[in-house]
């Protein structure tokens, strides 16, 4: 059976799905994606966003898309790892080795154990790798070395475009050593490079950069105040990423560095709703096993994703603190509080459980 290559517009609409908003993310790795697929070559991708605006959610997504479709799973292989990891294993001179091990093994369970290692080694060169907390491997934390996030951007520099990796093969596979072609390899790397932010907003208010950012004049009731107005979008550079710790030759290594939105209330209500691991869906899943349909009123919803609002530095993850709070007691006793087979929660509900 054939199949034509999907089209990036495509992939995004099986992602969006999945993910809510962030559609620049969804863009550039549905592009990235559909040229993998079709064995083109293409730039690595840096994502960067806040702590639970959607970076592990778009890699699973892309994970799912790829495993649930028979022919797409048979034409490549993923493998997510933390960045963590490669700085345990990069010690003792094996950079970069136990990764392309991780991508033969996973080729292997694809493509079964009588595949011949010629075929699952083409698979090792041309794999996508997702790095996810790839901030934790700074080369530096303030003015202090950090050796282990030195030796892991090693280690992903020896791969990274490299054409003539040495790589030891297991034992099941014949041992010895061959050269893997690497530069077939994806990296989509995820980071959330908290303090980054902060940081930028120093440079262009009282750093190196001091008056870029100017004052705007906005009227408010009825008065002119002067407000400073900033973005990370609008002034992020390459040199802000090496001041964090990406070494140049690291980063210039991705080709697109995009960066994830804060969630609106509204995006936020949508998450709360429809996805599939949001706290709202658990409930509702729960009950269910008591016979109890649950419901929540639109304004109940929206009081709870403007609590979580509130609370930027968790993103997403705050609608699950929020929620927790107001549905416990229910889900305590399932059966106290629902009428007729039905749990509704509205809006008093929620302000009391929140208050
Ligand atoms: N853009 C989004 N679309 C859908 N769900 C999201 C989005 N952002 C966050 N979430 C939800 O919030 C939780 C944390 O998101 P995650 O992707 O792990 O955040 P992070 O950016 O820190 O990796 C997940 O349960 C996910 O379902
Ligand atoms: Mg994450």
């Amino acid at each position: 059976m054939t199949q034509a290559t999907p089209s990036a517009a495509q992939i995004a609409d099986a992602l969006r799905q999945r993910v809510i908003g962030q559609e620049e993310a969804v863009r550039e790795i549905s592009i990235a994606l559909a040229k993998k697929l079709a064995n083109l070559s293409t730039g690595n991708v840096l994502l960067i966003g806040s702590s639970g605006t959607g970076k592990t959610t778009v890699m699973r997504a892309v994970e799912d898309y790829l495993t649930s479709n028979p022919v797409l799973a048979d034409r490549s292989t993923l493998v997510r790892v933390h960045a963590n990891i490669l700085a345990e294993h990069s010690t003792g001179g094996r950079a970069g080795g136990a990764l392309l091990r991780r991508i033969l093994d996973r080729a292997r369970e694809q493509l079964g154990p009588e595949a011949p290692v010629d075929r699952l080694m083409e698979r090792v060169g041309t794999a996508m790798i997702f790095v996810d907390e790839i901030d934790k491997i700074r080369a530096a934390v303030g003015d202090q070395p950090n050796i282990t996030g030195i030796r892991a951007q090693e280690a992903l520099l020896t791969l990274i475009e490299n054409e003539s990796v040495p790589f030891v093969l297991p034992e099941w596979a014949g041992g010895g050593t061959v050269a893997v072609d690497a530069s077939g390899l994806l990296f989509i790397g995820a980071g959330a490079f908290e303090g980054l932010y902060d940081s930028v907003y120093d440079r262009v208010t009282i750093g190196r950069d001091r008056g870029a950012l100017q004052a705007v004049s906005v009227m408010e009731g009825g008065e002119v105040r002067q407000e400073l107005r900033f973005s990370l979008r609008d002034w992020l550079r390459h040199e802000d990423l090496f001041d964090y710790g990406m070494s140049p030759q690291f980063l210039s290594r991705f080709d697109a560095v995009v960066l994830l939105n804060d969630l609106s209330e509204d995006e936020l209500v949508k998450i709360f709703l429809d996805s599939p691991e949001s706290g709202f869906q658990q409930a509702v899943a729960y009950f269910e096993g008591h016979n109890i349909q649950l419901a929540m009123s639109p304004a109940a919803v929206r009081r709870v994703a403007a609590a979580a609002a509130a609370q930027p530095r968790l993103g997403a993850r705050a609608l699950k603190e929020v929620f927790r709070r107001v549905i416990r007691d229910y889900e305590f006793e399932p059966e106290k509080a629902a009428a007729g087979g039905t749990l509704m929660i509205d809006l008093p509900e929620v302000e009391s459980a929140l208050d």
